[in-house]
């Protein structure tokens, strides 16, 4: 299997990257430092089975989106699993709490980046006989949510997301290309896996590995989640 990544040197994309490699993939994981993506790129492929090879990919930047898909299409006739997982995170209740340049920067690469990264590496997804977009999106991107302290523009990006993989997941089903989204609320790196606690990056990890492994019949479109009820609301 041959998968690309955006946002892979930490948190939960190197561990998708990981997890892919663990299953014998063959990961092209990309990040805004190289370098950082070069480390997590050599343990990967000194773990094994799966190899791993890293890029740099600033989603905010366009021409670092299309010069990592260009590497990729270097390197590989066909992509079977993109995933669109990096996006930078801001805080704030009030617009005023991020700068302009900072605004800026979040909805290029959640909006505009997302977007052209997917339409460039679409011609390897339609030359692969399993294809799949997974989307690490948010609760953000659910209408209707309020309850992150995430800032507006976060709300915005991740919305642009959304709005990307519902056209696509209807435009490209006739092709069989299946997009599938996860729209997780505030989750931790480690942590234990009961009813009370929070969600789990493993615990997301495994959806994503999950729906990726059905049959191609079966397509499962988005994941949601319960949070944990807080008593303070
Ligand atoms: N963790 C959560 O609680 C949570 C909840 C819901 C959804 N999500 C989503 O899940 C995905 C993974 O997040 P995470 O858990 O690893 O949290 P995170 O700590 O917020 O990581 C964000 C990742 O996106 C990368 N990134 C930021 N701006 C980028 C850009 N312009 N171009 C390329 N990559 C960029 C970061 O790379 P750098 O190392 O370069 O900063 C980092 O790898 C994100 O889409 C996030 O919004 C996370």
């Amino acid at each position: 299997m041959r998968v690309a990544i955006t946002g892979a040197a930490r948190g939960t994309g190197r561990l998708l990257a990981e997890a892919f490699a663990e299953r014998g993939a063959r990961v092209f994981l990309s990040a805004r430092d190289p370098v950082a993506a070069g480390r997590v790129a050599d343990a990967i492929s000194q773990r094994g089975p799966g190899r791993a090879v890293a890029f740099r990919c600033d989603l905010a930047a366009p021409d670092s989106v299309r010069g990592f898909a260009a590497a990729v299409a270097d390197r590989t006739s066909h992509l079977d699993v993109l995933i669109n997982n990096g996006a930078a995170y801001i805080e704030g209740d009030d617009l005023a709490d991020a700068s302009d340049d900072t605004i800026e920067s979040v909805l290029a690469a959640g909006g505009t980046g997302t977007v052209l990264l997917t339409k460039h590496l679409l011609p390897l997804l339609r030359a692969s006989s399993r294809p799949d977009v997974v989307n690490m999106i948010s609760t953000c991107g659910e209408v209707g949510h309020r309850r992150s302290d995430a800032h507006p523009a976060f709300y915005a990006a991740k919305h642009a997301h959304a709005g990307l993989a519902e056209i696509l997941s209807y435009r490209l089903r006739p092709e069989g290309i299946r997009v599938i989204s996860l729209f997780p609320p505030d989750f931790v790196q480690d942590g234990p896996r009961r009813a009370e606690s929070d969600l789990t990056a493993q615990s997301v990890i495994d959806c994503v590995v999950f729906a990726v492994g059905q049959p191609r019949d079966c397509f499962i479109r988005e994941f949601h989640f319960e949070q944990v009820r807080s008593l303070n609301l």
